[in-house]
């Protein structure tokens, strides 16, 4: 049986960690499919397309396909015959939030199991919002996100 996974964020944008996550589980899984989502608290500076074409480059050579969704997550990840969805933990601040998302989606649907996956140390301090706030004054985000996004961040910083 195909072992197929969602990896779902908001990705914006997606940042190196992100990329590492995401090869980590394709060393467990079959298939992983990477989508980007609406989080209905945030508020986004790249549109879904745009987020979506940035994952696209960003993930270049890697064997995983690209989608997204609106609605709830165990909804999508069933659609595609999945059974699991992947989250990148890097702290304790994270612990909170993604332990409650990950008991409702159980909730929600108990076939579907949550797997985290531990950042590498040196991205422990990367973000999307960390990522657009030095984007944002100028700073250099080399190793911080791939050659294509760090392009995007500075046209979208410069309008
Ligand atoms: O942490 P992120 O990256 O902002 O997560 C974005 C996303 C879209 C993955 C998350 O907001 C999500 O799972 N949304 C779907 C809504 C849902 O299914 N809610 C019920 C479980 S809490």
């Amino acid at each position: 049986m195909t072992k197929i996974a969602i990896y779902p964020g908001s990705f914006d944008p997606v940042t190196m960690g992100h990329v590492d996550v995401l090869k980590r589980a394709l060393k467990i899984f079959d298939k992983v499919i990477v989508v980007v989502g609406e989080n209905p608290n945030k508020k986004y500076l790249f549109s879904v397309e745009e987020r979506k074409a940035m994952v696209e480059s960003a993930t270049e050579g890697l064997n995983v396909e690209i989608d997204h969704f609106s609605g709830l997550l165990v909804d999508f990840t069933k659609k595609k015959n999945a059974t699991a969805i992947i989250r990148g933990l890097r702290a304790v601040s994270d612990f909170d939030y993604e332990f409650q998302a990950a008991l409702m989606n159980r909730k929600l649907d108990n076939t579907i199991e949550t797997i985290f996956i531990m950042t590498r140390g040196m991205y422990c301090y990367l973000s999307s919002s960390v990522v657009k706030e030095v984007a944002s004054l100028g700073g250099d985000l080399k190793d911080l996100v791939s050659m294509n996004v760090a392009e995007e961040l500075k046209k979208k910083f410069k309008k």
